[in-house]
């Protein structure tokens, strides 16, 4: 008789690819995921280069750069839990932003190969991963581990950080402009700029809060929290922004979270369809200064018009507070939603988005009679119009 079989509990590559490797099908979204790593690493600052011709993008940021020792327990650690190791601030004091060990696979969703020349104190390491080669190591029988290849040559003018060269990439990058990588990156952090020390440009040129690119759309805004530098960079509001905080200030400290952020609502729905496909009818969450959840709005179902016009960010920074779990899911890109930090959010901005669905249309109405007014034929004709009309005429919805 033969020895029953041990008792073996192994991972699957299958569950690799659902962490990462499959993760993203976008590039901004996995440039942020790199981004996030040279935040967390104190880098002040991130050069992006792609290269058509050569199809490749280049991420180099000097920040503190990695040892051996680090490249091998924690970049090479799939699941290196960063925040238990390494605390809840890095050196320089920024909050970090990464936590689950998941991050890198993500490159793995866009890029074939993927080249890291990383160095510290003198310190320099360098290799390749290749998807195709971690894909049949880890499906091989008894297989667990992948040994990436140790590359000899080092860029002589690499002197600090981490240098990351992605290659075969087979969505083509042909389609992709700098201008509108820069918006869709700049979207994803609130952190990106030398307010925050932390410089990162794309093919040379310095992302700012301006390439998130849709404040010339919004008509209106109501804010959460000192919102100032932004209200600025809106040119065309009708009406000054409504400071919120203050009036739901009972409700955050009832739920123990805090807000701040922006709700706005644009002049007409289609600027909210961007020129590279993003949908820009939505409300994003934030934690940390990055992205965390793409769009909450969704989910309230809301079907009235101006759900149509909305457009926001708003940051909660109780749904990342270590001792009561995590929250964020292996997805990233999305929330738990059955968080009652989360629940409380939901709450918060439902009852938010009914008063400015209120506001909203009170304006609109107001502010495009006086739009209507000022043209010709149609102040002629409110200028007919008998007094008790005319008053009615003042009211309709002229901009619906
Ligand atoms: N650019 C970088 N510079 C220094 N260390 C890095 C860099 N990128 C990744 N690392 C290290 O690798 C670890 C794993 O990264 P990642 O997979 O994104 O997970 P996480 O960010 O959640 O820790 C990080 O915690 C960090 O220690
Ligand atoms: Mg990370």
């Amino acid at each position: 008789m033969t020895a029953p079989r041990k008792l073996v509990m192994t991972i699957s590559l299958n569950a690799l690819e659902h962490l990462g490797i499959n993760l993203y099908s976008n590039i901004p979204a996995v440039l942020s995921e790199i981004v996030a790593n040279a935040w967390d690493a104190d880098a002040k600052k991130v050069s992006v280069t792609i290269d058509k011709t050569a199809e490749t993008i280049i991420i180099e940021d000097d920040g503190t750069g990695m040892g051996r020792d680090a490249v091998i327990d924690r970049f090479l650690t799939v699941g290196y839990k960063r925040r238990d190791e390494l605390g809840e601030a890095t050196p320089s004091g920024r909050k970090p932003m990464g936590r689950k060990g998941i991050g890198k696979l993500s490159i793995f969703s866009i890029a074939r190969v993927a080249e890291v020349y990383t160095t510290v104190s003198g310190e320099r390491t360098a290799f390749r991963m290749d998807r195709e080669v971690i894909r049949k190591a880890i499906s091989g029988k008894g297989q667990v581990a992948y040994e990436p290849e140790e590359l000899p040559n080092w860029p002589s003018d690499l002197k600090k950080g981490t240098r990351i060269v992605l290659s075969k990439i087979p969505r083509s990058l042909s389609g992709m402009t700098v201008e509108g990588l820069k918006r869709r990156v700049a979207r994803r952090f609130s952190i990106i700029g030398p307010k925050y020390d932390f410089v990162v440009s794309v093919n040379g040129t310095a992302i700012g809060p301006e390439d998130r690119a849709y404040h010339n759309a919004l008509q209106y805004i109501w804010t959460y929290g000192d919102q100032e530098e932004l209200v600025k960079l809106c040119k065309h509001l009708d009406r000054p922004g409504e400071a919120r905080l203050l009036k739901i200030a009972n409700e955050l400290t009832k739920h123990h979270i805090s807000l701040s952020g922006w709700i706005g609502t644009v002049f007409k729905p289609d600027q909210l369809k961007d020129e590279d496909g993003d949908n820009l009818n939505r409300l994003a969450v934030f934690m940390r200064g990055k992205m965390a959840q793409e769009d909450m709005l969704d989910d309230f179902g809301q079907k009235e018009i101006y759900a149509d016009y909305i457009i926001g960010e708003l940051h909660c920074e109780q749904l990342d507070v270590d001792d009561q779990g995590d929250i964020a899911t292996s997805s990233r890109q999305s929330l738990k939603e059955d968080d009652p930090r989360f629940e409380a959010l939901r709450k918060v901005v439902l009852s938010e988005l009914r008063y400015i669905a209120g506001k909203w249309s009170d304006w609109r109405r107001t502010d495009g009679a006086k739009v209507a007014a000022t043209v010709p034929a149609v102040s002629a004709w409110l200028g007919n119009l008998k007094r008790r009309y005319e008053k009615k005429g003042r009211t309709m919805d002229w901009a619906a």
